[in-house]
């Protein structure tokens, strides 16, 4: 944890100051092993390895805790790289370009290993505060440590350590694990400041009955229960069909100029068209991503819609990404002009 960080938190159970021991350990600019305490109400929360714990997994309820079992395990075994991650990202967070982080306060609602956290940082942030519940926190500290405006924080959605100070938040592909999609979705619009932007991405209903009628009920009752070192090699399996048919059918076929028009009547052509440029690694992860989520909702666009007219977002921009996917864009509403 970077000392910058402190100026950010605040304590999530009284919004009151937080303070730093003064017996830390640090290492160069890391404060690794310490205290924070919060200056009103007292609450104490360790910093372990290098990142504030503000969230106490033993605590949690069940699903929120096997949320976070799956997903720590997945993230840290997932720990690669992949070159199209920017592409990926700025598809996720569209209309958002690079050049849009360049100056801002930015928070990252469920970061996982840090990939996005790592670019908003590159892209010229001012600072990137990513949280997330898991231990993938320990991945994405790893993985962002060495850029001085990138900070990670261990910490519930639902319970956020800070104050409305954000120029810009954003959640991708996290919403929907959450037990109360819109609830995370309002708590993350709530540290935004007025007149600052939002961004959210999550899994579409439409196009997907499939995967709600044959996929979800074996990820609820088997795959996201079995042990996670067992589902990863079972992944292989569905990856492979995924692999064979993306780099042999739908990546040749949505290249050639004649073979376009024959695959926009595939089955699911978009998404597997995205998918043809990842890899084996990459589409392992995809895979086991899937069917390791104890939570995973289906968002209509009619709801998503809806969502972003609860928190009274403006200037909001709904996409619909590979057809079976929703991201939006909106503007938090700025206060209304008080007179002196
Ligand atoms: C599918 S992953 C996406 C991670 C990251 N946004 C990305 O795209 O690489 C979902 C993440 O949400 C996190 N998560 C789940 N419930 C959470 C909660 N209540 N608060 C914060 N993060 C949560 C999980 O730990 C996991 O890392
Ligand atoms: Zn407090």
């Amino acid at each position: 944890m970077k000392q910058s960080l402190l100026q950010y938190l605040t304590c999530p159970s009284c919004a009151g100051p937080i303070l730093l021991s003064s017996t830390a350990k640090s290492e160069g600019p890391e404060v690794l092993e310490g205290e924070l305490s919060c200056a009103s109400c007292s609450k104490v929360f360790p910093v372990v390895r290098g990142i504030p714990r503000f969230a106490n997994l033993s605590q949690l309820e069940s699903d929120k805790a096997a949320t976070a079992a799956n997903f720590g395990w997945s993230w840290q075994h997932f720990s690669h790289h992949d070159d199209r991650y920017a592409e990926q990202f700025l598809g996720w967070i569209a209309p958002v370009q690079p050049e849009f982080f360049a100056g801002k306060l930015v928070l990252e609602g469920g970061c996982g290993k840090g990939r996005h956290t790592q670019l908003a940082a590159n892209w010229g942030a001012r600072d990137v505060i990513g949280i997330d519940l898991s231990d993938a926190v320990e991945t994405a500290f790893a993985a962002t440590r060495h850029l001085p405006n990138a900070h990670i924080v261990q910490a519930d959605i639902y319970q956020l350590p800070f104050a409305r100070i954000f120029d810009y938040a954003f959640s991708v592909g996290v919403l929907h694990h959450l037990p109360d999609p819109l609830g995370g979705f309002a708590s993350l619009a709530a540290k935004v400041k007025p007149g600052g932007h939002l961004s959210a991405w999550v899994y579409g209903a439409e196009n997907n009955q499939w995967i709600i009628r044959f996929v979800n009920p074996l990820r609820e009752h088997v795959t996201s229960r079995m042990p996670s070192r067992l589902l990863f090699h079972l992944a292989k399996a569905p990856t492979a069909l995924m692999y064979l048919a993306s780099k042999l059918l739908y990546g040749p076929l949505n290249r050639s100029e004649g073979g376009r028009s024959i695959a926009q009547h595939l089955f699911y052509n978009e998404y597997m068209e995205f998918v043809s440029g990842f890899n084996w690694r990459e589409q392992h992860n995809i895979v086991f991503d899937h069917l390791v989520a104890p939570t995973a909702f289906y968002i209509s666009g009619e709801e998503f819609q809806e969502w972003w007219q609860d928190i009274h977002a403006t200037e909001v921009v709904i996409g619909w990404r590979n057809k079976n996917s929703w991201r939006g864009f909106g503007r938090i509403k700025s206060l209304p002009e008080t007179s002196a």
